[in-house]
């Protein structure tokens, strides 16, 4: 066994908590939806009880209506701010009220066809789907009321990119004036430079009060928000997970269910469509309340390739796009374009490299016969994690390790994308 593997299966066993996966301990000390996903890929590569595990855990948080909430507060109380007295929901099981980019169903596809145990993944799997179906039509009713085919994102973290700038200009239509004292612990983990600003933080707050009062009622937050946009995280991974969701339904679900898939999928893939940019050279988030395109070239506009949405002339757009963010940086993929002024290699979302998207973003080049650049990104996040250590994200310019340490997801992608530990291994 390679010493990158036998390190990345050592932080799996530390992060763990009794089922469940910190991010990395300290700055993320509960379980955290999509980082579970991408953990549970890891996981099934040495250990596959653990990873059906990982799922059972993330669904103990699932709300009544199909919700899968962002952070399940599993465990002893923390200093994480804002802890579940800031959320105030009222599931059984303490969680945030927002959920997180949908890559479930697709990584329980994959361990269901990973499992070397056939019971054990068949069981489990048989479980899991009704579920997830239900969190993907939590997405129809409460993201997509008007049944356009795009999902309205109504927090940034949400997205999962929190502080992205395509986030800039609808985020300062949510007033810094939150009634919950800002009680920020994150700032004595890690560098102020690496996270978001106090702004943003008094924002993220003053939505999260805001939709406290409204009882975290999804129609209520839909016709009150002053932040709703298309994301491509969500739109493009859900688009992903529901064709995942298809292939289980072949063996799990019911006629009519694979109708009701299909049929979205159909829908979400024009709609998706429309957020194509020639001018950008990639797909752009759009402002759903101002209703235009957010130009904000940023890492997640090349998930349509994951989506298995693009087609050969845009994948040779994007990657085109891609080739030149690369004169620009060391290693791809930057979260935001090198190109933009907004561009902060250290910052959040704002520049730096994350491991997972750098999965996400390569395989849907590679599927779609853009070999090469898949390559060279699958090179580059070998490279990063091999200088820097399993860090949580990555200077693009530098290759300098930022944020957390010991990070989770970094460690299970270097697992479950078996060529890179291949790469790394010394
Ligand atoms: C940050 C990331 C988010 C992630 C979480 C835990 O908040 O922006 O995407 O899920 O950390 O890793």
């Amino acid at each position: 066994m390679s010493a990158t593997v036998e390190a990345a299966r050592a932080i799996l066993r530390d992060n763990d908590r009794g089922g469940y996966t910190v991010p990395t301990a300290g700055l993320y000390p509960y379980q955290w939806n999509w980082d579970a996903a991408f953990v549970a890929m890891g996981w099934i590569t040495f250990d596959e009880p653990r990873a059906w595990r990982e799922f059972e855990r993330l669904l103990e948080g699932q709300w009544a209506d199909g919700m899968v909430p962002h952070i399940i507060f599993h465990g002893p109380k923390s200093d994480y701010f804002p802890g579940p007295d800031v959320w105030k929901t009222r599931a059984p099981v303490p969680t945030s009220g927002i959920s997180q980019p949908p890559v479930l169903a697709t990584a329980v596809r994959h361990c269901w066809e990973a499992g070397r145990d056939g019971t054990l993944a068949e069981d489990r799997t048989a479980a899991i789907y009704p579920k997830i179906l239900a969190w993907h039509r939590w997405w129809v009713e409460a993201r997509d009321p008007e049944r356009g085919g795009l999902l309205g994102c109504l927090h940034p973290w949400e997205s999962g990119m929190d502080n992205s700038p395509a986030w800039d200009a609808a985020f300062a239509r949510v007033a810094p004036t939150p009634a919950t004292p800002i009680r920020r612990s994150d700032t004595g983990h890690v560098g102020a430079d690496m996270r978001p600003s106090d702004d943003f933080y008094k924002r993220v707050i003053a939505l999260i009060d805001l939709y406290a009062s409204l009882q975290w009622e999804p129609r209520a937050l839909w016709a009150r928000t002053p932040f709703k946009v298309a994301d491509l995280a969500i739109n493009a991974i859900l688009h992903r997970a529901n064709r995942d969701l298809l292939a289980l339904a072949e063996r799990f679900g019911t006629a009519a269910e694979r109708e009701e898939i299909a049929s979205r999928l159909e829908l979400t893939a024009s709609a998706i469509d429309r957020l194509w940019s020639e001018a950008a050279g990639l797909y752009l988030p759009f402002d759903l309340i101002a209703k235009r395109p957010i130009e904000a070239p940023i890492s997640a506009g090349f998930l349509p390739a994951w989506a298995g949405i693009a087609d050969a002339a845009r994948i040779s757009t994007m990657a085109a796009t891609l080739e030149r963010w690369a004169k620009k940086v060391r290693y791809l993929v930057p979260s935001t374009s090198p190109e933009d002024p907004r561009f902060e290699p250290r910052r959040y979302w704002r520049g730096p490299v994350w491991c997972m998207m750098n999965m996400m973003i390569a395989e849907g080049f590679r599927a779609a016969g853009a070999s090469d650049l898949a390559a060279r990104i699958k090179s580059d996040t070998a490279a990063l994690v091999s200088r820097a250590g399993f860090h949580e994200y990555f200077d693009p310019q530098t290759g300098v390790g930022l944020g957390g340490g010991h990070f989770s997801w970094t460690a299970s992608v270097a697992l479950s994308w078996p060529l890179l530990s291949a790469a790394s291994g010394e």
